[in-house]
């Protein structure tokens, strides 16, 4: 099955197969009017009309991009994708003046998505995670990590786990699961923190790698949850499986989370607000992927994350929804480009590559995601709009028009093609 994207004013992409930092971070390179060819579930070709058609035979379809931008399909590296309940209360209570971590202290917070987690059954779970999948294909993301950590015990981590795996069996959109039963400190464990970590490493972390339901592991350090010293036990538990290892760092407090996320060799560090200097040095001398969740300093109304810093530093810098019911609910990757450009300071150049190349390099899969090139899977969009600033520029609108993933297409027309 062979699959011409055509018509484009503009093909915008990242190059390489390793993120990119510094100067590098805005490398976007711009083919005005090429064509891409898709052939089972790889791009083949990507550039002049003419070359093409001297090259290549008529292919099998033709997607008509319109005048559009075609761009590669977005990678959202952090999400927490599988929960049930939402916390619409807790959101009004935040716009009355509480704080974050003053709803969590008060016993609702992450408890809360947890309490329902636990009592919703596979079906539903399954039902409400395919939903938010769906959203992200119809904004464009063709690969999403996703995480566990609304269960806190075994047999709701294992829910939550499964669930990823029933949905990626059954949805287009590609999803990388990670175990985080280091999310938060769960209720029945407040009076004996130490014991729980005790627990995910003789009973949790063991079940989830017998069963091979996920590949990276991922600890929320920061004051009140898990201490810089109970994380490094976790993840130096989790080296033993092989996982990846992704941190939430230096979130609410400076804990040194990005200097330690360094020290393990995480491929990733998230959050990162109140990161100091020497964890970014740290970060930029181990090539750790920066995850900048920008969608959280504004539905916090937070800081945002020091990107200039970053990128100065030479960190390679990444954008994720964090898409959760607690501090940011959405997933959708062209909002997180608009407040990346708009609040925490990016080009729309390094906002791109952020959200593909550097994104797909968070998750370890720069070498098959997150361009448009021959050799590369064959997932892009085809934007309604003339160039990729539009994505920051024309903020609050959806303008995905077409989606492509692995060769096939899933978005026609800003609809769900019927699986
Ligand atoms: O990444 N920081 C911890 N976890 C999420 C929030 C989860 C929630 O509030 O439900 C985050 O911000
Ligand atoms: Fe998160």
């Amino acid at each position: 099955m062979s699959l011409v994207v055509s018509g484009a004013t503009v093909v915008a992409t990242p190059r390489g197969r390793a993120a990119l930092a510094g100067e590098l971070q805005r490398a976007v390179e711009l083919l005005p009017g090429a064509v891409v060819r898709c052939e089972g579930t790889a791009i083949v070709f990507v550039g002049d009309r003419h070359e093409h058609d001297r090259r290549f035979q008529k292919p099998d379809e033709v997607l008509d991009a319109a005048g559009g931008t075609v761009i590669p399909g977005f990678v959202d590296p952090h999400t927490h994708l599988p929960f049930a309940g939402t916390r619409e209360d807790e959101f009004d209570r935040r716009l009355a003046g509480e704080t974050y971590s003053q709803i969590a202290a008060s016993g609702s917070g992450i408890v809360a998505t947890v309490q329902a987690t636990r009592k919703a059954s596979f079906d539903e779970l399954l039902g409400l995670t395919l939903e938010r999948l769906d959203r992200q294909l119809l904004n464009g993301t063709t690969t999403t990590e996703a995480k566990s950590g609304y269960g806190l015990e075994l047999e709701t981590e294992l829910k939550q786990l499964r669930v990823l795996r029933e949905a990626a069996r059954r949805h287009p959109v590609e999803i990388v699961p990670t175990a985080m039963p280091a999310h938060e400190v769960p209720p029945e464990w407040r009076h004996d923190p130490d014991g729980y970590v005790e627990l995910v490493v003789g009973q949790i972390h063991p079940a989830i790698a017998a069963q091979k339901l996920a590949g990276g592991v991922d600890v929320f350090c920061e004051r009140g949850v898990f201490s810089p010293h109970q994380t490094r036990r976790l993840l130096a538990d989790a080296r033993r499986y092989g996982w990846r290892i992704h941190l939430h760092a230096d979130e609410l407090f400076d804990l040194g989370g990005a200097k330690l996320a360094a020290d393990l060799g995480a491929a990733s560090a998230s959050h990162l607000l109140h990161t100091n200097d020497e964890g970014i040095q740290a970060l930029a001398r181990r090539g750790v992927v920066g995850v900048v969740l920008p969608g959280v300093s504004f539905f916090l109304r937070e800081r945002y994350a020091p990107v200039r810093l970053l990128i100065h530093a030479e960190v390679p810098v990444a954008l994720a929804t964090d898409c959760n019911p607690g501090s940011s609910h959405t997933e959708s990757m062209p909002a997180i480009i608009a407040l990346a450009c708009l609040g925490a300071g990016f080009t729309t150049e390094e906002a791109l590559v952020a959200a593909t190349l550097n994104a797909a390099a968070a998750l370890g899969r720069a070498d098959r995601i997150g361009t448009l090139e021959p050799g590369k899977q064959a997932d892009l969009v085809v934007l309604n709009a003339p160039s990729p600033k539009h994505l920051a520029y024309h903020f609050g609108v959806n303008l995905v028009r077409h989606v492509v993933k692995a060769g096939k297409l899933v978005v026609r027309d800003g609809a769900l093609v019927q699986r």
